[in-house]
């Protein structure tokens, strides 16, 4: 019989932390071994606390000393993007993989993470967005933006995300701001003067983005592209937490082949 993979979840009584306990849970090649969390949940069984029947696994508040007993083969991080990445450090150090959704992380704090995975022999996966539906948007909006000369992003999540724009947001500017032809044709070059600062929204590279945070809403997106008498709409929607779960379960169990440090969930799936 082929081994189970260790599993622990930092930020385990989060939102996503609950989400990735239950599919961990349900999935055969894998086994919750820790919990981990900072003030809410400590104490509870993480399997009750994910709405499931308890597993004997309790959610401790220290990431260093649960890494050490249970030492795991992957942790799963879904916590917050001020401790993330001291979290993915501590990972590393205690010679674990590192599947990290927390988002916020840019493009200077990659490189040092390079440094420590090489020093510790581990890998990382920084994902902004494990959705499945998500990632391929990112793709369709690679192959499109050569081919129009102005887009625009619409994000939508809950008002408790920490951070804004989303992580998968500045992903898609950058990734269509790296493959758009020419210079940006940001409207607002153009005429646009703002009448309320900031109505226009934030802008990466030329490209305007729009963050709505408003109750009810999980985690969305739209990228308009505008041409000559046409627009196109590429959109996703997670309606519920669940879409991120193939995609972690997907990272957890390749990990160890992807080595150093991969920046995006797309990077393990055939595209
Ligand atoms: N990659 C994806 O597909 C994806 C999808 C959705 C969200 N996200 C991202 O995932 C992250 C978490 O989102 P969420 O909605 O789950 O937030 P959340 O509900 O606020 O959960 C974050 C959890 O992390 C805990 N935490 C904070 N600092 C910690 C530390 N130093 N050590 C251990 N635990 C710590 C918090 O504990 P306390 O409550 O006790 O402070 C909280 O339980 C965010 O960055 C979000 O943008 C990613």
């Amino acid at each position: 019989m082929v081994a189970k993979i260790k599993v622990v979840v930092n930020g385990a009584y989060g939102k996503m932390g609950r989400t990735a306990v239950q599919g961990i849970l349900t999935d055969p090649q894998l086994e919750l071994v820790g919990a981990v969390g900072k003030t809410r949940g400590i104490g509870l069984d993480a399997g009750e606390a994910a709405g499931r029947a308890a597993v004997g696994v309790v959610i401790e508040d220290l990431l260093g000393e649960c890494l050490q007993r249970v030492k795991p083969h992957v942790v799963v991080d879904f916590t917050n993007p001020a401790v993330v990445k001291d979290n993915i450090r501590t990972i590393l150090q205690f010679g674990a993989h590192a599947v990290v959704g927390t988002t916020g992380l840019t493009g200077d704090d990659i490189s040092p993470l390079q440094e420590w995975s090489r020093e510790a022999g581990k890998n990382v996966l920084v994902a902004p967005n494990f959705a499945l539906g998500a990632v391929l948007m990112l793709e369709l909006a690679r192959r499109t933006a050569p081919f129009f000369p102005s887009m625009e992003i619409i994000e939508a999540h809950n008002p408790f995300k920490a951070d804004a724009p989303s992580g998968t947001a500045i992903n898609t500017a950058e990734i269509m701001g790296a493959v758009r032809e020419g210079e940006s044709e940001d409207s607002d070059v153009l005429s646009c003067q703002e009448k309320i600062p900031g109505v226009r929204g934030g802008e990466l590279g030329g490209i305007r983005i729009h963050s709505i945070r408003l109750p009810g809403f999980v985690a969305h997106q739209q990228i308009i592209f505008g041409g000559l008498g046409q627009t196109l709409t590429l959109r996703h929607d997670s309606i519920s937490r669940e879409s991120f779960i193939p995609g972690i379960l997907l990272a957890v169990k390749k990990i160890a082949e992807i080595k150093g440090v991969t920046y995006g969930f797309e990077n393990l799936l055939d595209l």
